[in-house]
């Protein structure tokens, strides 16, 4: 079974600590949560403040924590303390994606990598031990409700080779586009983690988009 991380940047902000616990009372694993510095991504979302209180309303979830930001290292202990559980950053957005990771995983939490669509898989083969989880970007990084895009699922099949010939288990994230068809050929492909938007949050029925994604 594939674990869902529902994107709240899909969510309704003026009841965001109630539908978040809509979508972990119907069975969402964790919570993905998107930050965005209008640099790295051209978009600005939500940082540490809005993680204080949804941590503070939700103490016992899993948050997942997405930084499109061009400094992750000097904002990761911000983010750990305001109750971030897996600190995820782009290897664009570093010099030495190896270092970035020490200095984030100092900061107590788990740590995860992400790369963009036409970023190379092999970039991150050698960190692939490093990292709890990998996060394939399924579109480009900045914005919710975008559509798909196919090689997704190629790269997924790759970084899970690579990770099946080094020995290492870190999550296959998928984000960007997910839906029932799409979230099933990620799985199929070897993504553990599916990352949806606005297929929860949009949905009639968060609760009933939560189960069937869940059950891919
Ligand atoms: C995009 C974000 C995604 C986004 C996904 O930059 O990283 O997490 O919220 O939204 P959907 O599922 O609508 O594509
Ligand atoms: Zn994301």
């Amino acid at each position: 079974m594939t674990k869902l991380s529902p994107s709240i940047l899909a969510a309704d902000f003026a009841n965001l600590g109630a539908q978040c616990r809509t979508v972990l009372d119907a069975g969402a694993d964790m919570l993905h949560f998107d930050v965005m510095d209008g640099h790295f991504v051209p978009n600005i979302s939500f940082g540490v403040p809005v993680l204080a209180s949804l941590h503070k309303a939700l103490p016992g979830a899993f948050y997942d924590v997405h930084l499109m930001i061009s400094d992750p290292v000097g904002y990761a202990a911000a983010f750990a303390k305001a109750g971030a559980s897996c600190i995820t950053f782009h290897v664009e957005a570093v010099n030495d994606p190896a270092a970035a990771i020490r200095a984030i995983r100092g900061c107590g939490v788990q740590v995860g990598i992400s790369l963009k669509p036409a970023t190379p898989v092999e970039s991150i083969f050698p960190l692939l031990g490093l990292v709890d989880l990998v996060l394939v970007m399924s579109v480009e990084p900045g914005f919710g409700g975008q559509t798909f895009q196919p090689g997704a699922v190629d790269r997924i099949a790759a970084i899970r080779a690579a990770c099946r010939q080094q020995g290492v288990h870190p999550h296959l994230s998928v984000d960007g586009g997910i839906n029932a068809d799409t979230g099933a050929r990620c799985a199929a492909a070897g993504a553990d983690v599916l990352v949806a938007g606005s297929m929860v949050f949009s949905a009639a029925d968060p609760a009933a988009a939560v189960a069937g994604l869940r059950a891919l």
